[in-house]
C-alpha cells in the first residue's frame, strides 16, 4: 500500500514566508501541502500533491468568500480536504454540507480527504463509534464511487493538544471505519489517515501501526524539517 503524507497548514504563513517554505519544499506524489486558498497557484504543477482546505459545493455564482471545486480543479488542485473539525466547530459545516461538498468535489474530479472524529466529551461517553458512523453514512450519502475518496481520522481532542490516542485505540477505531466502509461499499478497502498532534517524534510510533495509511499533519508541518522527518519515515 501506497502510504499518504498530507499537510494542513491552516491559515499560517505571511507572503514572505510562504516563499520561503515553498523553496524549500519538495516531493512526492503521496506528499500533499493543503496552503491557504491565496498560496494555491504557489503549489500547483510540482513534485508534490496540491490540496485546499475546504471547497464550496457551486460550480459558480453568488457565493462572496467562497471557492469551488471547479475553480479548485482548474487552477491545477487535485485535492481538497472536507470536512475538517475547525469548519464544523467554527464555520457552521455540518454532515449535510460537508455531502454536498463531497459530491461536488467528486464530479470536478479531485480527490477528497474527508476528516472525521468525535470530540472528548463524546469518547468520554463512549460515542465514538457512533459519531464515526454517523459522520460517514451522512457525509457520503448518496455517493456510490469511493475511489477517490480518503479518510484522516482525528480525535478531536487531540488536534493541536499534544495528546494523542494510544497505538491500540488507533488501530482499533481505524478497524472499525474500514469495516463500515468494507460493509457499504462492497469490500472497498479505504485509505484512513490518522491526524492529531503528529510530530517528528511520535511518527515512528504512529507509521508502526499497521492499518495507518498515512498521516494528516497540522503544527509540525509549518516546519520543514519536521514534515521532512515525517515524510521520510511515511513515505520512505
Ligand atoms: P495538529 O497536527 O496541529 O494537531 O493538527 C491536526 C489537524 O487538524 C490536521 O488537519
Amino acid at each position: 500500500m501506497e502510504k499518504i503524507v498530507a499537510a494542513n497548514l491552516k491559515m499560517n504563513f505571511t507572503y514572505d514566508e510562504v516563499k520561503e517554505y515553498v523553496e524549500k519544499l519538495d516531493g512526492s506524489k503521496n506528499f500533499i501541502v493543503c496552503p491557504p486558498n491565496i498560496y494555491l497557484h504557489m503549489f500547483v504543477n510540482k513534485n508534490y500533491s496540491c490540496g485546499s482546505q475546504d471547497a464550496y459545493y457551486e460550480d459558480k455564482g453568488a457565493f462572496t468568500g467562497e471557492v469551488s471545486s471547479l475553480q479548485l480543479k482548474s487552477l491545477g488542485v487535485n485535492y481538497t480536504i472536507l470536512g475538517h473539525s475547525e469548519r464544523r466547530q467554527l464555520f457552521g459545516d455540518t454532515n449535510c454540507t460537508v455531502n454536498k461538498k463531497v459530491i461536488s468535489a467528486l464530479k470536478n474530479n479531485l480527490n477528497v480527504i474527508l476528516c472525521i472524529g468525535e470530540t472528548k466529551e463524546e469518547r468520554d461517553n463512549n460515542e465514538t463509534k457512533d459519531v464515526l458512523k454517523e459522520q460517514i453514512e451522512n457525509c457520503l450519502k448518496n455517493v456510490s464511487n469511493v475511489e477517490k475518496i480518503i479518510i484522516a481520522y482525528e480525535p478531536i481532542w487531540s488536534i493541536g493538544t499534544g495528546v494523542i490516542p494510544t497505538n491500540d485505540e488507533i488501530k482499533e477505531t481505524i478497524d472499525y471505519i474500514k469495516d463500515i466502509f468494507n460493509s457499504l461499499y462492497n469490500n472497498h478497502d479505504v485509505k484512513v489517515l490518522y491526524g492529531g498532534s503528529v510530530n517528528e517524534k511520535n511518527i515512528d510510533s504512529i507509521n508502526s501501526i499497521e492499518n495507518v495509511s498515512g498521516v494528516l499533519v497540522g503544527g509540525a508541518s509549518l516546519d520543514i524539517d519536521k514534515i521532512n522527518k515525517i515524510k521520510g519515515v511515511v513515505l520512505k
